[in-house]
């Protein structure tokens, strides 16, 4: 069912853990299966220079958070934000249909992450130009 990918960074999440005094700060969640994520980013001239996670939830959601995490780094912050939850399921080889909406967390965290940067900076925040929010179309479990 899981590709080695996802089985790989389940296993061996990389950037576990909080940052200290992070520059953005993004926790979300989804309300139907209740897992929770949380991004910490260290920002530098406009370039993530560091990622890490805390995610309470499934295998695919740490292995995409995991791979979200990996993905951002070293990226500007336009770069970041296009990382979709479909280019974080791409790398880790493809996710089951029934778990795409746990990498569409990991596109959020980091979306939230990152306005919350540009919150603090008195910036204009971005706007979700695909929102997930309420799309849990591929989520059987979900009564949408
Ligand atoms: Fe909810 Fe994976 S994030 S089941």
């Amino acid at each position: 069912m899981y590709s080695e990918k996802v089985m790989d960074h389940f296993k061996n999440p990389r950037n576990v853990g909080e940052i200290e005094n992070p520059d953005g700060v993004g926790e979300v969640g989804n309300p139907v299966c209740g897992d929770i994520m949380k991004i910490f980013l260290k920002i530098e001239n406009n370039i993530i220079t560091d990622a890490k996670f805390k995610t309470f939830g499934c295998g695919a959601a740490i292995a995409s958070s995991s791979m979200a995490t990996e993905l951002v780094r070293g990226k500007t912050l336009e770069e970041a934000w296009e990382v979709s939850n479909k280019a974080v399921a791409e790398a880790l080889e493809g996710l089951p249909p029934i778990k795409m909406h746990c990498s569409v967390l990991a596109e959020e965290g980091i979306h939230k992450a990152i306005n919350d940067y540009r919150k603090k900076h008195g910036l204009e925040l971005w706007v979700e130009k695909n929102p997930h929010a309420h799309d849990h179309s591929e989520d059987p479990t979900s009564d949408h």
